[in-house]
């Protein structure tokens, strides 16, 4: 019998189809965000499963599921599955990090150089008709990005690349605060210098988040950090929802504790918080931070050649190309 597997987004149609070749394939044409009891119902009786950041794999769920082997998540982050609750079942969990990590850090700078230079909400006031005379030396005046400090929040390989994006492209000085110091010779080619969080908000001009969610990380920006940043500061979060408090951003960004924010991802998206949505100085996109043709692609093909080789198909069976866990590849 071929096994069964779920893919809980629609995908590239020509990518998808490669999972026709070997498992009777279940999936989500429309895009519906099942509840966690649907999720439940269509994984009964499958062994894979390619899942988004949207669906939680718990140890309830990895129980009412048990013929469940592969859980094939879309994304470099992971923090929707619990990871020691699948490898204590023998469940191989695989996410598509390097992929995506030049893309994600062009978005990241994308979005710090809007929210600096005002490009939304100069935009909006154009095509809201606001533009009726010339304009005044000061109209959407923002921050200079060349030139100044750029500070990173986590130093993986997107901090990385944005680091290298603003000390060759931008002549920024960067630094980076991270839980552990990068070995010289990685520092030395990030062009970044590390600090202590403290020095980091600061000194921060344009801090930007890339660091993964865990309990750790949970509103690791909230008031008190935000209360130490310039009120010339611009904050950019492409990381995950639930490192920045966000109705405390949205207090600092009312009160002038900081001038602007870039937010792509939120708290309990894809809901976001209502005060986020009256300010103009911040600007927000819908988790989009990966998102070229190209990239996109690369993702769901990796995620694929991840699923067909858990189960024990393809040319790489039973090796599949990035694991999380790979201990349970040993046994
Ligand atoms: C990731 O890769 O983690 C992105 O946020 C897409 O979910």
């Amino acid at each position: 019998m071929r096994p069964s597997v779920l893919a809980t987004r629609a995908t590239f149609a020509d990518i998808a189809d490669r999972l026709r070749e070997h498992f009777d394939v279940e999936d989500n044409p429309s895009d519906t965000v099942w509840s966690p009891e649907e999720l439940r119902r269509r994984l009964q009786g499958k062994q894979g499963v390619m899942s988004t950041g949207t669906e939680r794999i718990d140890a309830a769920l990895l129980d009412a599921c048990p013929s469940l082997k592969a859980v094939c998540n879309v994304g470099v982050g992971y923090n929707n599955v619990d990871v020691a609750a699948c490898t204590a079942r023998g469940v191989l969990v695989t996410n598509t990090p390097d992929v995506l990590t030049e893309t994600t850090a062009d978005y990241g700078f994308a979005l710090m150089m809007a929210t600096a230079r005002r490009i939304a909400e100069s935009e909006h006031f154009l095509r809201a008709g606001g533009w009726t005379k010339p304009g005044i030396f000061d109209m959407f005046a923002g921050a200079d990005v060349h030139g100044a400090t750029l500070a990173i929040l986590g130093m993986g390989r997107i901090g990385r690349a944005i680091a290298r994006r603003g000390a060759a492209g931008f002549g920024m000085r960067v630094i980076y605060h991270n839980r552990s110091r990068l070995a010289p010779d990685v520092e030395a080619e990030s062009g970044a210098r590390y600090v202590d969080k403290a020095t980091l908000l600061k000194e921060a001009d344009h801090l930007v988040l890339v660091v993964p969610y865990s309990p750790a990380s949970h509103h690791a920006i909230g008031a008190a950090e935000l209360a130490q940043m310039k009120p010339g500061a611009t904050l950019t979060n492409i990381a995950r929802g639930g490192i920045v408090d966000d109705a405390a951003l949205a207090e600092a960004l009312r009160k002038g504790t900081i001038a602007a924010a870039g937010l792509d991802v939120f708290e309990g998206e894809p809901t976001v918080h209502p005060a986020l949505l009256k300010l103009p100085n911040v600007v927000l996109t819908p988790h989009i931070g990966s998102a070229s043709v190209k990239t996109r692609r690369a993702m769901a093909a990796l995620t694929i050649d991840n699923l067909i080789a858990a189960l024990g198909f393809g040319p790489s069976a039973g090796h599949p190309p990035t694991p999380v866990n790979p201990e349970v590849l040993a046994h």
